[in-house]
């Protein structure tokens, strides 16, 4: 047994259930196998400190036995209060040394303490979840800046947010949007994302979706794979955008669009994916039915105006594990889940492992990429690099036995010249 040595965890008796669950997990991730296997040999991160601020779950300690058997020297934090599962937290810890500080249900301040003790670790590779770790460091352990090769993102408001330091000339490091790679953000986002969130708001409320009007507020990736599984449970699926281009695919992809002010009317289901902040606000809780349940799938847990939503109860009850029930002056009841925070990691168990396969091993080879070419860097936000991208889609059609088509050399030729025409 590999025991880690400084840690945070709930309870390391959980070990055994987490390495159970970790292994099921590993068996659909195909991908990062292969590639912990070719890592173990080559170890590209041999002896390179890393922090890693992920949500703690099966898929995210499979990445960490990656990087581990890469070479790397790793610790994690949680990148959400909620979404860790302490049986896997335990796991890494007990059975794989991997040092974790992360407890479901922690507080503000136990989560920012977390952050801290990763930071102490001074990683000179970061990869984020939502830019937490790039975020403390430059505010406050600019000590490490000097050390950084650079740091990964796996999400689009981790994104937007390091796009924003960049653009404010604030960013001190290079970063990589590993989210923005087509074989996550087309995959992940969609079709993780709409699975799990579905999965979220069923197992928190077991109510039925059929026949019921299911309303997303956002039409990025993330909202598409929403609003399309829904679809599929029989939902009559309702978009808001406040994006021109998006509202007509949303529309000419066979969705209702409506001002959310409307849509709030006539909802029994409510769904944030924006990355913004209140877009569910007062105004929207004044005209909502009784019994409406809102939920939300973006990053953090401000899409949902909850003080306000505080403020105009006066009731709240928990009828349910990841239910809060308010009932208003009028006597309607809102039923919030999961605190607002990301439905599909606090009320069920986050993207399956099938799809973040392709999103781990985006991250594992870029930390290797970065290994090789971070101190090489400008000090921006950098997209995957394409020869990446591909790999992973190959490597996951070999692994899903699905062969494809070359062009001859005719065709190539065509392609590639401009004189011929009929
Ligand atoms: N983000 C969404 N789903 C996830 C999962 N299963 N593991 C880690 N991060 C995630």
């Amino acid at each position: 047994m590999d025991r880690a040595t400084a840690f945070d965890i709930r309870d390391p008796s959980l070990a055994g259930q987490g390495r159970r669950r970790i292994e099921w997990a590993l068996a659909e991730m195909p991908v990062l196998r292969g590639l912990m296997e070719r890592f173990g040999e080559e170890r590209p991160l041999e002896g390179i400190r890393m922090s890693g601020c992920l949500h703690i779950t099966t898929e995210t300690a499979n990445l960490a036995r990656a990087l581990k058997a890469a070479g790397a020297d790793l610790v994690l934090c949680a990148s959400n209060p909620l979404s860790t599962q302490d049986d896997v937290a335990a796991a890494l810890v007990e059975h794989y040394g991997i040092p974790v500080h992360a407890i479901r249900g922690e507080s503000t301040e136990v989560y920012y303490r977390h952050i801290g003790a990763a930071l102490d670790h001074r990683p000179v590779i970061t990869m984020d979840d939502g830019a937490d770790l790039v975020s403390e460091i430059h505010k406050s352990r600019q000590d490490l800046i000097e050390g950084m090769l650079g740091g990964t993102e796996e999400t689009t408001t981790g994104v937007i947010r390091l796009r924003a330091m960049a653009a404010g000339g604030a960013l001190r490091f290079p970063v990589i949007a590993v989210n923005d790679a087509m074989t996550k953000h087309l995959f992940d986002n969609r079709y993780g994302t709409g699975q799990s969130t579905l999965d979220g708001v069923i197992r928190a409320t077991n109510i039925l979706l059929a026949g019921r009007t299911f309303t997303v507020v956002g039409y990025g990736w993330c909202g598409r794979g929403i609003a399309m599984r829904a679809r599929g449970h029989g939902a009559h699926v309702v978009v808001t955008e406040v994006e021109p281009l998006r509202a007509l695919e949303a529309a000419m992809d066979g969705f209702r669009v409506l001002p959310l002010e409307e849509a709030a009317r006539q909802s029994d289901f409510i769904v944030t994916a924006t990355g913004d902040k209140h877009v569910v606000d007062r105004r929207h809780f004044e005209v909502m039915k009784d019994g409406c349940v809102l939920a939300n799938s973006g990053h953090f847990n401000v899409e949902i105006n909850i003080p306000a939503l505080e403020s105009m109860a006066v009731d709240k009850q928990r009828p349910r594990a990841s239910v809060e029930e308010y009932r208003l002056a009028d006597g309607r009841r809102l039923r919030l889940l999961a605190e607002g925070r990301l439905v599909n990691l606090a009320a069920a168990e986050g993207h399956p492992s099938a799809v973040m396969d392709m999103s781990f091993a985006n991250q594992l080879l870029c930390a290797a990429w970065l290994a090789q070419h971070g101190h090489r860097l400008e000090r921006r936000v950098h997209e995957v690099p394409t020869e990446i991208d591909r790999e992973v889609a190959r490597l996951k059609l070999a692994a899903m036995d699905i062969a494809i088509d070359r062009l001859t050399d005719e065709q190539r030729a065509y392609l590639s010249s401009w004189e011929e025409g009929t």
